[in-house]
């Protein structure tokens, strides 16, 4: 017998409930990333013979979090928790659920365990399950199985997969950013602003690892799928198909759709007034979605998100101590770093004397094989005379051309 629920707790079916967590108040995940909207901390409470959660909070939000599950099971022993990532803001309650209930088991492969001891986690032999690939965990009517998911995106990575009702707990795969709201279902809410802060987070968080994320994809092909469970934002009953197939794209770095990204360093205006030339040619040419950045106002996770979308990328800069300008060269880094690929690039900048801009992206893109570069890069000192501006709109036309080719 269970208490009535005082928490928003919400059922995924009659066993299986959601206890997740809505975090408003961090202001940046990973330290880095702004939480504009928010994050959830998904966890999931299974109620069986066994009692079992799947994943923790973040540690500031442990009162919430242990306040939902004392709302379920009322002072009931809890038997396991599957720690499916390691990383801090699914495994910051692990210490405080070892006090609270001393009969728990924490479940994991061998790399968590280890890990969760260098996270300071005290975690005597006794109260460790170690788990292998297909491993199966028995709590009465549920069986739960484990499919490892290295690098997706730490190397102890893991999903939970309930045989019983079908259901992939997936951990940070699909997850999104963006705090639930309203509805917690894919069918619940409107899904537009979950597939942007899908993409914001595969991007910046998984968008490295695209071959491990393959060799998941396809282990995972053969396992039938009711529900899909994430560690982060909308729990995916009804577009599965849909997210697998966008995850297939993001995992090989293909562009979803036909559009133009222009993002620029600027400090007088010049090289922004290049972009705007760039932008507003690739409109005439019948370039529905243009969208121009400037890297020192957006914040780069966002712009790499829309980087991810569109199959065009044209960055410019100005010249900064001959180099490039200093809020586009972690933008270029992070997309070295990552690999990206399967991209139109072209190439534009501005100087007063000596450059240094164009330089480092034309670096950039002899670094980067996987990008086509579109016409020469085009590099003018100070303001836009009429010459310059038709070299400009004549790299715009031969982007344009490479997209509308590619309609056909
Ligand atoms: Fe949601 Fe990799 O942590």
């Amino acid at each position: 017998v269970y208490k009535r629920q005082m928490y928003c707790c919400t059922k995924i079916n009659n066993d299986i409930i959601w206890i997740g967590v809505n975090d408003r108040k961090t202001e940046r995940f990973e330290n880095y990333i702004p939480l504009d909207n928010g994050v959830t901390y998904n966890s999931y409470l299974i109620l069986d013979e066994k009692i079992c959660i799947i994943d923790g909070v973040e540690e500031g939000e442990n009162g919430n979090f242990l306040g939902k599950i004392e709302a379920m099971i009322g002072t009931a022993p809890v038997d396991y928790i599957i720690v499916n990532h390691v990383e801090p803001d699914h495994s910051g309650s692990i210490k405080n659920m070892l006090k609270i209930y001393p009969e728990i088991k924490v479940v994991g492969n061998a790399k968590t365990i280890m890990m969760l001891k260098l996270l300071g986690v005290d975690l005597p032999d006794e109260r460790i399950v170690v788990v292998k690939e297909k491993d199966v965990l028995d709590l009465g009517k549920h069986k739960l199985t484990f499919y490892l998911m290295p690098m997706v995106h730490w190397p102890e990575s893991m999903a939970t997969y309930d045989m019983t009702d079908k259901i992939l707990f997936s951990n940070d795969a699909f997850g999104s950013f963006g705090t639930l709201d309203g509805g917690v279902f894919d069918d619940e809410v409107n899904t537009d602003f979950f597939t942007d802060e899908m993409r914001r987070y595969y991007s910046n968080i998984v968008g490295k690892f695209g071959a491990p994320v393959n060799a998941v994809l396809k282990k995972l092909s053969s396992v039938e799928i009711s529900c899909i469970c994430p560690s982060h934002g909308l729990i995916w009953r009804k577009y599965i198909k849909e997210i697998i197939e966008r995850y297939q794209k993001w995992a090989n770095m293909e562009p979803t759709k036909e559009g133009v990204v222009i993002v620029y360093g600027s400090m007088y205006g010049h090289t922004a007034e290049m972009a705007e030339v760039l932008g507003r040619e690739l409109g005439n040419r019948g370039i529905k979605d243009v969208i121009i950045y400037d890297s020192s106002k957006t914040d780069h996770s966002y712009i790499f998100s829309t980087i991810w979308k569109y199959k065009a990328l044209i960055l410019g800069s100005c010249a900064h101590n001959n180099d490039i300008y200093p809020k586009m060269e972690p933008l270029l880094h992070k997309l070295e770093n990552y690999g990206l690929k399967n991209r139109y690039l072209g190439i534009f900048g501005n100087m007063m004397w000596s450059g240094g801009g164009v330089k480092r992206i034309k670096e950039f893109a002899d670094t980067l094989t996987g990008l086509e570069q579109v016409g020469e890069p085009i590099e003018i000192k100070g303001h836009v005379t009429p010459a310059e501006r038709d070299r400009l709109i004549e790299l715009a036309n031969l982007m344009a051309d490479k997209l509308i080719a590619d309609r056909k």
